[in-house]
């Protein structure tokens, strides 16, 4: 939600801003706005609407050349996507220039305060309330650190800031709590953004900031302190993937680039975990073995398709070590006060580790002397960083906001949890691990398998353009993978799109078939799983009152044949790693459905990538 850059240095500061918010227009795209400070004063620019409309603007209004700024692309929630609302805000006097990312929660009552004092607001929103008081700070210190350790000790809620002084050359400061920043650190030249993908042309030398810090760039120094002006501890890490990650190399949307990605992420995922004798190995893991033997419960706490993998991985994890495992929406999750004791392990899945609402489950969990394992894609994260122990899925950047090898890597992490926890608590003899993991090791080649047949998935989306709602049913985990085809084509397509438990149909959701009613069914293995004929059944039932049934079915399902009216068939797998392969069908039909109406499949209406603020 909302991408910020700031930039000092050597480089024309314009063109690494623009170039930096590209990279990150995925995280919101309301708005776009840069400050720069030129000759003693701040020149900006800001417009609604996409980064091509500033780019626009900069052309018919250039700004001289500048080597400090900062940038902002924008995810709308205090006060419409506007020009006015739009970042960057400055003070009444013009003197400082502040983005931001987050919601500041008092706001309105230190904007009355302000005016009460005289001051003239411009726009509706929190964050000019920030510009503002660091407007009337810095006029009283004339320090920007001092200024800014002064309006963060006012604010409550999550951010961060980023910003620029007309009088003070050669530094951008920023200030952050429970809301993403990144320190590059460059040659001559340092970067401040909210993802790495901003400044990876530049460099791939990074700071991870801990929370409640605040960040002083120069040229050639980078200085961190927290909010009561201690010194701070940081981390620097080497970001392991280069520039071309972040393209879109040849392929027309991030979006499809990373669903043919997935057969490399899953190996990635898989690298280095399994042992010659096809044990699990999760060194990583900073949670003691004998602590996992001790462990009662499990519950699994995420968001949207982070949320589905969790689903699948229920099955998995319960039918693998026998230990209760429950799945919770992070945005419920707290408030529904779990039953949470030092024997429970909480698994968290996020790809950004940004994602607030899975956050504080985290932080909810911990007052409760819960082990928190993270589950994610982002190295340095605030998620990975709060947890006791993280199994990254070394996705590489996923930049579309459909999620897709973010799901799928995700599942592979999970069954590597569910498998090392069997292993360790001795669920599992050791020779029933190494065959599930070899069925694991031959993913990535089926999933290729899958990408090579994708031309019947295009001309079915060919097909159903114009078809208002589809639904989509499947069992077991055949039932998580349906819903997250319908939120794939929810979020991109913006179709009417629903995902049932097939068994559940009798029970209301039939009555919403109708003559000719698109139905995607996710049919269980044939022969070895119990559900598979009572899938069938549920194809016939649907089929019989009208519906079109498009069915994925695993190679030599004789049975499901008769019943479809499209078959998308699958190579065979162990029934619970079916929705790594059955998902990418659904994946790519979103994708293509999306395209052939129009629509900006990277960059969906009203989404942002990751969801910062509760
Ligand atoms: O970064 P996270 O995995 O925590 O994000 C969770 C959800 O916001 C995310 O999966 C969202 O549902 C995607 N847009 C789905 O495609």
């Amino acid at each position: 939600m909302c991408g910020i850059v700031g930039y000092v240095g050597h480089r024309d500061a314009q063109e690494v801003i623009i170039d930096g918010l590209r990279r990150m227009e995925y995280r919101g795209y309301d708005s776009a706005g840069l400050a720069l400070v030129v000759d003693g004063t701040i020149e900006w620019r800001k417009k609604a609407g996409k980064l091509a409309n500033l780019e626009a603007e900069l052309v018919e209004h250039p700004i001289p050349a500048s080597h400090q700024g900062v940038g902002h692309t924008r995810w709308a929630t205090h006060g419409g996507p506007t020009d006015v609302n739009a970042h960057p805000h400055l003070s009444a006097d013009g003197r400082v220039a502040l983005v931001h990312n987050g919601i500041i929660e008092n706001f309105a009552a230190i904007r009355a305060e302000l005016e009460a004092e005289g001051i003239t607001f411009a726009s509706e929103t929190d964050t000019e309330t920030a510009a503002q008081l660091l407007g009337r700070e810095i006029a009283r210190s004339d320090d920007l650190v001092a200024a800014m350790r002064a309006v963060v000790a006012r604010l409550e809620g999550a951010f961060t800031l980023v910003a620029v002084d007309a009088h003070t050359p050669d530094l951008v400061v920023a200030a952050r709590r429970n809301s993403p920043l990144v320190v590059g650190v460059g040659e001559g030249e340092n970067f401040l953004a909210s993802d790495v993908a901003s400044f990876i042309a530049h460099t791939r030398e990074a700071i991870e900031l801990g929370q409640d810090q605040i960040v002083a760039i120069t040229p050639t120094s980078v200085t961190v302190t927290n909010f009561d002006g201690s010194e701070a501890e940081t981390r620097p890490f080497h970001i392991d993937w280069d520039l071309s990650a972040a393209e879109k190399g040849g392929y027309d949307w991030f979006m499809r680039k990373e669903i043919f990605e997935q057969p490399q992420a899953v190996a990635d995922t898989l690298l280095g975990r399994i042992d010659d004798d096809g044990q699990l190995n999760l060194d990583e893991m900073r949670i003691d073995q004998a602590e996992l033997r001790t462990i009662d419960k499990i519950i699994i706490v995420a968001c949207g398709t982070a949320y589905y993998a969790g689903m699948v991985a229920k099955y998995a994890i319960e039918h693998w070590t026998r230990v209760p495992c429950e799945v919770d929406l992070a945005s419920e999750f707290r408030y529904r006060d779990p039953i949470i004791t030092k024997s429970t392990l909480v698994v968290t899945i996020s790809q950004s580790g940004e994602t607030a609402d899975t956050l504080m489950a985290i932080r909810h969990s911990r007052e409760q002397h819960a082990k928190v394992i993270a589950i994610c894609n982002t190295n340095g994260a605030t998620i990975p960083r709060e947890s006791d122990a993280v199994i990254y899925t070394h996705a590489g950047p996923e930049i579309g906001v459909a999620s897709t090898k973010g799901f799928t890597t995700q599942l592979i992490a999970c069954y590597l949890l569910g498998l090392y926890l069997a292993q360790v608590r001795g669920t599992k003899f050791g020779d029933e691990i190494a065959s599930l993991v070899a069925e694991l090791e031959q993913i990535p080649a089926k999933m290729e398998e899958v990408l090579k047949r994708s031309d019947s998935v295009l001309e079915l989306a060919r097909d159903l353009i114009d078809e208002q709602s589809i639904l989509f049913l499947g069992r077991h985990v055949g039932y998580p993978a349906a819903l997250e085809g319908a939120l794939k084509l929810k979020e991109i397509a913006y179709l009417h799109a629903e995902g049932f438990a097939a068994g559940e149909l009798k029970h209301g959701p039939i009555a919403l078939i109708d003559e000719g009613l698109p139905v995607f069914i996710v049919v269980p293995p044939q022969g070895r799983d119990q559900l598979h004929d009572k899938v069938i059944s549920n194809i016939q039932e649907v089929r019989a009152r009208g519906a079109r049934t498009i069915v994925l079915a695993e190679d030599g399902d004789d049975e499901a044949v008769p019943y479809a009216d499209t078959l998308l068939s699958l190579p065979v797998v162990p029934t619970l790693f079916q929705p790594l392969l059955a998902i990418i069908p659904l994946q790519l039909f979103a994708c293509e459905v999306a395209t052939l109406k129009g629509y900006d499949v990277d960059q969906p209406r009203n989404l942002a990538k990751s969801v910062t603020v509760e």
